[in-house]
């Protein structure tokens, strides 16, 4: 409280707004209001905050309520972009090492995807792009193989879009899930994946342009492991050799996650049934570790 006859100050402000949160009944909401004033409070006072900077945050938030809707959260998008959901991943998910780590889920991931058959094609229109044989095997940290284990797999086309962002595209393309054998393996036809841009055309995108950053991801395939008595992980696999692995505009880039897709001639004794012509292959084992399968991040609300 500020004593009558001194003048207030902006740390008497604080501290009123603070203590407001004294007699909060639940211990982590209390927790969580006072920090975030306290901190949202330490901003403005740091870089002393004016009236006009303050009204355009407002209008900034205000935008991204309006462009908001079933198929588009740009909420989520500033975490991304902000590297608060790459922050809070960290936070909820420290594995061991050589468990496979997790990397940011995504507005464009569906849930429902088709349960495929072992080494079938994810792709159910011509023309997606380079087919990429996908393969290897689930294990757990000690090596062994783990049978039965849903692989939930996801990602763009050559045009650098994903189905759900193409009204006109089959529900399932480019989507699917599979299961590990007896021996832990899998394998999948995908497209060879392709950098493409973050919705930049709302209050993120203007954010990134007035800042001087892109707003592109580097190539990758997104995956969700799930098997039973293991944690469950959201993760990519990135192409070792595409663009902006050294700038993801939201920082999802782990060294550990990397891989090399091999060129491969069309006559390649290895081709696999189902691929025609040139072809890439990639192969990318998975560690999973024992526990519960803690919260499924997937969220319905964020397609895109
Ligand atoms: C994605 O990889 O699909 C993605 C992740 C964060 C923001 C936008 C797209
Ligand atoms: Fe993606």
């Amino acid at each position: 409280m500020t004593t009558s006859g001194t003048k207030t100050t902006a740390a008497d402000i604080t501290a009123d707004a603070v203590a407001s949160f004294d007699g909060c009944a639940d211990p982590r909401t209390r927790e969580l209001m006072q920090a975030f004033v306290a901190h949202l409070h330490a901003f403005a006072t740091e870089v002393r905050l004016t009236e006009d900077e303050w009204r355009s945050m407002i209008a900034v938030l205000t935008q991204t309520g309006d462009i908001t809707d079933e198929r588009r959260q740009e909420f989520i998008l500033w975490s991304d972009a902000l590297g608060l959901s790459m922050l809070v991943d960290a936070l909820a998910h420290d594995l061991p090492p050589g468990a496979t780590e997790s990397t940011v889920l995504g507005p464009f991931y569906v849930p429902g995807a088709p349960e495929r058959e072992y080494g079938e094609s994810m792709a159910e229109e011509a023309g997606a792009g380079t087919p990429a044989w996908v393969h290897g095997r689930v294990l757990d940290l000690d090596g062994n193989p783990v049978a039965g284990a849903e692989l939930d797999v996801w990602q763009n086309g050559a045009d650098q879009l994903y189905a759900v962002q193409r009204p006109e595209a089959p529900e399932h393309h480019l989507r699917g899930r599979y299961r590990t054998r007896e021996d832990g393996g899998y394998a999948f036809i995908a497209v060879r994946p392709v950098p493409y841009p973050i919705p930049d055309d709302g209050p993120v995108g203007r954010m990134l342009a007035a800042t001087g950053r892109h707003p592109w991801r580097p190539a990758h395939i997104h995956m969700i492991i799930r098997a039973p008595g293991h944690r469950t992980v959201t993760t990519h696999i990135f192409d070792a050799r595409s663009d902006y692995l050294d700038s993801d505009t939201v920082f999802a880039v782990k060294p550990s996650l990397q891989r090399d897709f091999r060129e491969r001639a069309a006559d390649d004794p290895e081709r696999p049934p189902g691929i025609d012509g040139g072809w890439v292959s990639l192969e990318s084992d998975i560690v999973l570790t024992r526990g519960d399968a803690g919260g499924d991040v997937s969220d319905p609300g964020r397609t895109a």
